[in-house]
C-alpha cells in the first residue's frame, strides 16, 4: 500500500475529493508516526491505482508532500508472553510483524483472563505508544459552556429529561476570558465542550472560533454533538482544527437502546463528514453501558480503526443521578485499563486521553491509564460558578493543570515545551 501525505489539511481534502469523484479506493488514516505529523492524515492508496492517481493530481495541481510506500510498524512483543497460553503467543507474534490483529484476537485478548497476560498486555500498550506517540503528554483545557441538552441519552446527568440540574450558558466573552486563561497557562488547544444545544446558533459559533482564533491563536477543539453539515463546514473554514463526536457504541442495537432520540447511520455520517472536511476526528465509546458484551467492545475498536479517527476516547460508565442507569454497576478499574491498552496496540498512531471518567472511577485511574497507552489529559477549566452543574456523571472528578504536570513529572514523562514554560517546570 502507499501512503500520500499532503501539505496541509486543506489539500488532504482536495485530494480526497478528487480520489471520491474519479471513484479511486483509498482511506484516510491517522499519519505514522515515522512519516511525522504533517497534516495528521495521510491518504491510503492501492499500489496499483498509482497509474491513474498521479494525472489526478496533475489535473487538480497538486504535489503532495510524499508519497511513500506503507512500512511495517511492529513492535518488540513476544518477550512479555514467554508463560502464556500458544494462542497469546500468536498474537504477540502478529504485533511484532505489525500483522493486523483480527475481530478474534482481540475479543480474545479482552476475555483473557490470565492474570499473568493481562500484565503483560498492559506493558506491551505501553510500549507501543512509546514507540508510536513517544513521551509527551499533551495537556488541553475544556471549558464545558452550556449544558443545555435536546437529547435523552440513557446514561448521562444532562439529559433533557433531567430537571434536577440548574442549566447555565455561558456567554462569547466568558468563554473568551477561559480561553485566554488556557493560552497564558501554556496549553495550546481548548476543547470547546456542551450538550446539544441549538442556542449557540451557526453564526455565534463562528463568530467565537473566529475571535478565539485571533485573539488567543489556541487550536480548537469542537465538541457540541451532531450539527448539520453546513455548520461542520462553517466552522472548519473559519479555523476549528478537531472535532470530538463519539460513536458511544458501534453496535447499532445496544446504541438505539442508550439512545432513545439517536440515529445510528445519521451519527455515523456526520463522523465521516466531519473526517472528510480535514478536521483531526474524535470519536470512542463507553465501557461497562448495560447490555454491553465483550464482542461490542470489539466491534468500537474496529470501527475505529476502519474509520481512521485520530482521537480516541474511550471511558467506562460513571453512573450519573436521575437517569434510569442510576444504579448500574461500574466496569472495574481493570477492565477499563485494558481497553485503553488494547486501544493503543490495534489503533497505534492515535491520540487516546486518560480520561476524566476513568479518573473519575479510581483515584489511580488517569496515572494507570498513562501507564498502558494513553498520551493525553484533558483538564477542565470551566469557571468554578458552573462546573458542579456540568454533571455528566456524579462526582466527577475536576482534573487540573498543576496535578497534571505532576502527574507527567512522576512518570517520567514529557510535557509539550509551552506548558513547561509557563508553568516553570
Ligand atoms: N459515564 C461515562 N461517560 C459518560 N458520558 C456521558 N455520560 C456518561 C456516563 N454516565 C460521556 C459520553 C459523552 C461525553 C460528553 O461524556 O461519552 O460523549
Ligand atoms: Fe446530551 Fe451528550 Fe449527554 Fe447525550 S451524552 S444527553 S447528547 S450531553
Amino acid at each position: 500500500m502507499k501512503l500520500m501525505i499532503c501539505n496541509s489539511a486543506s489539500e488532504m481534502v482536495k485530494v480526497h475529493k478528487a480520489l471520491t469523484k474519479a471513484m479511486i479506493e483509498h482511506t484516510l488514516v491517522p499519519v505514522p508516526s515515522y512519516l511525522g505529523e504533517v497534516c495528521n492524515t495521510a491518504i491510503r492508496l492501492n499500489e496499483r491505482d498509482m497509474i491513474s492517481v498521479e494525472p489526478l493530481l496533475r489535473s487538480i495541481n497538486v504535489t503532495p508532500k510524499g508519497i511513500h510506500t506503507e512500512r511495517k510498524q511492529g513492535t518488540k512483543a513476544l518477550d512479555l508472553f514467554d508463560n502464556s497460553s500458544a494462542e497469546m503467543k500468536l498474537i504477540a507474534y502478529k504485533v511484532e510483524e505489525d500483522i493486523e490483529l483480527s475481530r478474534e484476537d482481540l475479543l480474545f485478548l479482552l476475555e483473557n483472563n490470565e492474570p499473568k497476560s493481562l500484565a503483560a498486555i498492559l506493558i506491551l500498550g505501553d510500549r507501543v505508544r512509546k514507540e508510536t506517540v513517544g513521551d509527551i503528554v499533551d495537556i488541553r483545557g475544556a471549558i464545558e459552556f452550556s449544558n443545555y441538552c435536546v437529547k435523552n441519552c440513557s446514561y448521562c446527568g444532562l439529559r433533557i429529561e433531567n430537571n434536577r440540574i440548574k442549566r447555565y450558558r455561558m456567554t462569547s466573552e466568558e468563554i473568551l476570558e477561559e480561553c485566554k486563561r488556557i493560552r497564558d497557562m501554556g496549553m495550546e488547544t481548548v476543547i470547546l465542550q456542551s450538550g446539544e444545544d441549538p442556542w449557540y446558533t451557526e453564526k455565534i459559533m463562528v463568530e467565537l472560533i473566529k475571535s478565539i482564533k485571533k485573539e488567543t491563536g489556541l487550536r480548537i477543539t469542537l465538541s457540541l454533538g451532531e450539527r448539520n453539515d453546513h455548520e461542520y463546514e462553517s466552522f472548519r473554514a473559519v479555523g476549528a482544527n478537531n472535532y470530538l463526536l463519539k460513536l458511544e457504541s458501534a453496535s447499532p442495537c445496544l446504541f438505539k437502546e442508550h439512545h432513545p432520540d439517536g440515529n445510528f447511520e445519521g451519527r455515523l455520517r456526520a463522523i465521516r463528514k466531519i473526517k472528510s472536511l480535514g478536521f483531526l476526528t474524535g470519536s470512542g465509546d463507553i465501557i461497562g453501558l448495560p447490555g454491553q458484551t465483550n464482542e461490542d467492545l470489539v466491534e468500537d475498536l474496529l470501527f475505529l480503526k476502519r474509520e481512521g479517527i485520530h482521537m480516541v476516547g474511550i471511558g467506562p460508565f460513571i453512573p450519573a443521578t436521575n437517569t434510569p442507569l442510576t444504579d448500574h454497576t461500574r466496569p472495574s478499574l481493570e477492565k477499563s485499563l485494558l481497553l485503553v491498552a488494547l486501544a493503543r496496540i490495534y489503533l497505534k498512531n492515535v491520540f487516546i486521553p486518560a480520561t476524566t471518567a476513568i479518573a473519575t472511577l479510581d483515584e489511580n485511574g488517569q496515572k494507570r491509564a498513562l501507564q498502558v497507552g494513553a498520551n493525553t489529559i484533558m483538564t477542565i477549566e470551566t469557571p468554578i460558578k458552573y462546573r458542579e452543574n456540568y454533571s455528566i456523571y456524579s462526582g466527577k472528578k475536576p482534573v487540573n493543570l498543576k496535578e497534571s504536570i505532576e502527574l507527567v513529572k512522576v512518570l517520567g514523562r514529557k510535557l509539550p515545551r509551552k506548558i513547561a514554560l509557563a508553568n516553570k517546570v
